[in-house]
């Protein structure tokens, strides 16, 4: 039975309204430019290049990755190219037991947290996962597991502010599993799937969950291949991501004609998918 809300209720008794009390909540269209920003992986070639689109204009960041001297250099470049501040921490983003208190750090460095982007990941090696479940687990480490620790934490932490971005780079890779790399296909995947329940959890707390799926992009995970015409560079992509986050969408196939390719190759029925060489 429902029960009729007495007069006396205090807006703490009633979230709804006392969300809805708040003036500082955005409104669902309002663009933002992100202020305060965390970068969980923030050696990728892509991160660096949406990072080097805040800089100049006065962000402040916090900036994780496990490789110390590349970080500085990052960091560096960032404070040259007019970043407010510029807070940094080594760190190995497999080791989840750290999240924690590295998140922690994080917000108390820069007060406050307007976006995190969580940009760290690791092709494979897929034949050798075929033959050895370790490989796999630790590809799967990295590419989901740790990204969902660090997920849980920040979904919590915005969903308490009622706003904020939380931005997390998959892959085409995740929408359909191909020989040719299904380990990696599969923890996207499976961050994909993730990513889309936290999004369902939190848009009405104001938080937008942006999963982020580039097509190639000619980064050192992809130095070995061969460079084809599907190729973007990390600047294109960065700047998709940075439109994206403006705009509060909540998918993003990057560049665009991914949208179109990935949903073909999903047309395609199993029984010839298959016979495929993908
Ligand atoms: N390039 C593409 O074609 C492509 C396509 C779709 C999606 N993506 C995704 O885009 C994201 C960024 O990759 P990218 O293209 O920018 O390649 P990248 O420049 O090679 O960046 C990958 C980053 O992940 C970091 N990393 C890996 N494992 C880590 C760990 N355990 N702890 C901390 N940092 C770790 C690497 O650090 P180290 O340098 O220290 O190893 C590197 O900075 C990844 O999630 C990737 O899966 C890339």
């Amino acid at each position: 039975m429902r029960r009729r809300r007495s007069q006396t209720e205090s807006l703490e008794e009633r979230p709804s309204e006392a969300r809805a009390a708040r003036t500082d909540r955005p409104s669902r269209y309002k663009r933002t430019m992100p202020k305060t920003v965390l970068v969980l992986g923030a050696t990728s070639a892509i991160a660096q290049a949406w990072m080097r689109l805040l800089a100049p204009r006065g962000a402040s960041f916090f900036l994780a990755a496990r490789n110390a001297a590349h970080l500085d250099s990052v960091a560096k470049d960032l404070a040259t190219r007019g970043a407010t501040a510029v807070y940094v921490e080594t760190a190995d983003l497999d080791d989840t037991a750290g999240h924690v208190a590295l998140l922690e750090r994080a917000v108390a460095a820069l007060g406050d947290v307007d976006c995190a982007l969580i940009a760290h990941g690791v092709l494979g090696d897929q034949a050798a996962g075929e033959r050895d479940f370790a490989v796999a687990a630790a590809s799967l480490q990295t590419n989901f597991l740790s990204t969902v620790s660090l997920a849980t934490w920040l979904a919590n932490y915005f969903a308490a502010q009622y706003r904020g971005s939380l931005v997390v780079i998959s892959s085409v890779a995740g929408d359909r599993g191909r020989k040719s790399n299904y380990i990696y296909g599969s923890a996207k995947a499976g961050m994909n799937a993730f990513l889309d329940g936290v999004r369902n959890r939190l848009d009405r707390e104001g938080v937008q969950v942006l999963t982020v799926r580039p097509g190639f992009v000619a980064t050192p995970m992809t130095a070995h291949l061969p460079q084809g015409p599907l190729f973007a560079t990390p600047d294109a992509v960065a700047r998709d991501i940075l439109h994206a986050i403006e705009h509060r969408r909540d998918v993003l196939y990057t560049p665009w004609f991914w949208r179109w390719i990935m949903a073909l190759v999903r047309m395609i029925p199993e029984w010839k998918f298959k016979r495929m060489d993908l």
